[in-house]
């Protein structure tokens, strides 16, 4: 583990974007920790957020600003909205940022720093790999577990060692890691099989047992592998079939973050998964007709759903 056991010493000012399960859960773990001031940027004004962390529920009070124009710049912005809203969220980003901020993308996909670059000014980016689960129950209610003894993974870099600071006093346990661009893919080899596949057969991960179904994620995988490889991703050469293999060990029953967008009618985080796979196809020269393919499908379904 990665951070210093004291709080640290300033007080500083953190805005969270986004109050779903990730960013409300990280939001009412700050506040709740009390070290840095916390301002919550979402869509619906509350006072007060029940926080069901790992060792109890906490009621914390919040003070959410729902207008970018109300917002200044801040030392730390985490983002957490899914990436397709991005964009949604550009206004509280040209606000939230100034040259000192460090945005903590906590997202998933692999193109963290290029998706808020339009926004951010001269803020840094920090790329997060997100592995605890975070649910939102209501508006003003979320639940945290933990999946593994990492919850977030961090590059081994000085501003990530400064976000695992900003995290103490938290059950949001960072985990810096020299090998942070192959735990990127990794998780993307997991997520382009089981979001798309879930998402568009509109059943739950039991889907992934199926053989016809397991040939197709096969050849997703293979696809996505090579695409890897090309970008020095530094996985094994084992890593689609290690995945494949993993992700028939999840519980049948489970469903996914697309899955449950697309049955709630809500867009989808296709073009930071499938299309970040995709997108780095053409730009090696891999062929990817397969995931090409799901993201069209994906698009259509993300589209129809938004019109
Ligand atoms: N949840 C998990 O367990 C989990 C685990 C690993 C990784 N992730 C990744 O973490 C990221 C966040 O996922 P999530 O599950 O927390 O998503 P989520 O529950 O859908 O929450 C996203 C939040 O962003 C808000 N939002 C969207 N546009 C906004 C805007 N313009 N201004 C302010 N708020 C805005 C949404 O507001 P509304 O309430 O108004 O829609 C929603 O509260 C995704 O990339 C996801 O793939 C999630």
């Amino acid at each position: 583990m990665s951070r210093s056991d004291s709080p640290p010493a300033g007080r500083l000012r953190v805005a969270v974007i986004g109050l779903g399960g990730i960013g409300g859960v990280a939001a009412g773990a700050l506040a709740h920790a009390g070290h840095h001031e916390v301002i919550a940027c979402g869509r619906r004004r509350l006072e007060r957020m029940t926080v069901d962390l790992p060792d109890g529920s906490v009621e914390v009070a919040m003070t959410v600003l729902t207008d970018p124009a109300d917002a200044k710049p801040v030392d730390w912005v985490l983002l957490t909205t899914k990436a397709q809203d991005t964009d949604g969220a550009g206004a509280w980003l040209r606000t939230l940022c100034g040259p000192e901020t460090v945005v903590a993308v906590m997202q998933n996909g692999i193109d963290h720093a290029e998706r808020i670059a339009p926004y951010a000014g001269e803020a840094k980016a920090l790329p997060v790999i997100v592995y605890y689960n975070g649910e939102r129950i209501a508006d003003d209610h979320v639940r945290m577990r933990h999946i593994s003894d990492a919850d977030i993974a961090l590059p081994d870099t000085a501003t990530a060692r400064a976000f695992a600071d900003l995290l103490t006093g938290t059950p949001i346990n960072p985990q810096i890691t020299p090998d942070f661009t192959a735990r990127l893919w990794q998780k993307l080899l997991i997520n382009i099989v089981v979001n798309p596949v879930t998402a568009l057969t509109r059943q739950r991960q039991g889907v992934l047992q199926r053989e016809d179904i397991r040939a197709l994620t096969t050849t997703l995988l293979e696809e996505a592998a090579a695409v890897a490889e090309a970008e020095g991703a530094g996985l094994p050469k084992t890593a689609a079939a290690d995945t494949q293999r993993l992700v028939l060990t999840f519980p049948h029953d489970a469903g996914s973050s697309m899955y449950f967008d697309a049955l709630a009618g809500r867009r989808l985080e296709a073009d930071a998964l499938t299309g970040a796979i995709v997108r780095a196809g053409e730009k090696h020269g891999i062929p990817t007709p397969m995931n090409a393919a799901m993201l069209a499908l994906l698009r259509a379904l993300s589209d129809g759903i938004d019109g």
